[in-house]
């Protein structure tokens, strides 16, 4: 059993994230139908990969994952506004999320957007408004700022307006990398980073954890390229070949099926390297890192 520590940290610690998801939306005074669609992407499943990233750092560390629950919940927050704006016909076009129909295909355009919306700014006023004396102001506004710079327009925001304008022609594997570290990597990158700031890492040890988190990233934006050929509706919750429709530069569509695997394994490689020379136990980290290379949803 290669993955039996994280398979049992996850499914605890995802119940809880879940179950603390909804309850943050219910604590909302504010139109019926906009927590509907709020609750309805956030609960709609997913993998909750940033916010275990997160709580796994925090467990590394010798850390209390309680600690890390708000902060995990404004992530997941983040993530998925990003799912539901990336959805939308003006942009991915696309039906089906999380095994569902898409937020704008029940909730129309609109309320989609503006659910969007709101999970951003609401992540942002959750964190502020830690209530936990382990968390000190300062860790607070360290972790906005990763945050909103991860999510903005030197981050996530700039990656898929990159994605969008490749469309159609042929980027470079050096434009394409730009395209994956910034739309997927950057969010993955401070969800690894907010679970090094509550832990109280020094300077050292959260720049081999962004050098980790940047392999990371690639790896799992790669291997989602690759789902998108070879993966089953069924499995993934969205559809097959949707970048293709949309003619998007991908991994495999610069560098085959086969080099875009080589180049997952290469960052997977670069990975592990970088947990390789921490002195802390990465045990649940190196984890995630081999169940990215693998996954099939
Ligand atoms: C999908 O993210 C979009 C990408 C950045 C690749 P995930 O693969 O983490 O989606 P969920 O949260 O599990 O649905
Ligand atoms: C999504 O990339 C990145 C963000 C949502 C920020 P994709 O467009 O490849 O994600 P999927 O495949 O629709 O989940
Ligand atoms: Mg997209
Ligand atoms: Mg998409
Ligand atoms: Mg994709």
């Amino acid at each position: 059993m290669a993955n039996a520590a994280f398979t049992s940290f996850s499914r605890q610690q995802k119940a809880i994230l879940e179950e603390e998801l909804i309850k943050f939306v219910k604590n909302l005074q504010a139109p019926a139908v906009l927590k509907n669609a709020m609750a309805y992407s956030l609960s709609a499943g997913g993998k909750r990969i940033r916010p275990l990233l997160l709580l796994a750092v925090l467990k590394c560390f010798g850390k209390e994952p309680g600690i890390g629950i708000p902060a995990a919940v404004a992530i997941e927050m983040i993530h998925t506004y990003s799912l539901i704006h990336d959805d939308l016909p003006s942009m991915d076009d696309d039906d089906l999320r999380r095994g569902k129909p898409t937020n704008h295909k029940i909730f129309g355009e609109a309320n989609a957007i503006l659910a969007g919306d709101a999970l951003l700014t609401y992540s942002f006023q959750i964190i502020a408004q830690i209530n936990d004396l382990r968390v000190s102001p300062e860790m607070k506004l360290e972790i906005i700022a990763e945050l909103a710079k991860a999510s903005g327009a030197e981050g996530m925001v700039g990656g898929q307006v990159a994605d969008l304008e490749g469309e159609d022609k042929q980027l470079t594997l050096s434009e394409l990398e730009y395209v994956h570290e910034h739309k997927t990597g950057k969010l993955l990158s401070a969800s690894v980073l907010s679970g090094a700031i509550l832990s109280g890492a020094c300077e050292r040890q959260k720049s081999r954890l962004n050098e980790f988190s940047y392999h990371l990233g690639l790896a799992f934006q790669i291997r989602d390229d690759i789902l998108d050929i070879e993966g089953t509706e069924e499995l993934i919750g969205k559809p097959v070949g949707s970048d293709t429709g949309n003619n998007k530069s991908t991994y495999p569509s610069l560098l085959t099926l086969e080099g875009a695997k080589l180049k997952l394994m290469e960052h997977i490689q670069g990975a592990h390297q970088q947990l390789d020379q921490l002195e802390i136990n990465t045990g649940l980290l190196k984890e995630i890192t081999d169940l990215i290379a693998v996954r099939d949803h």
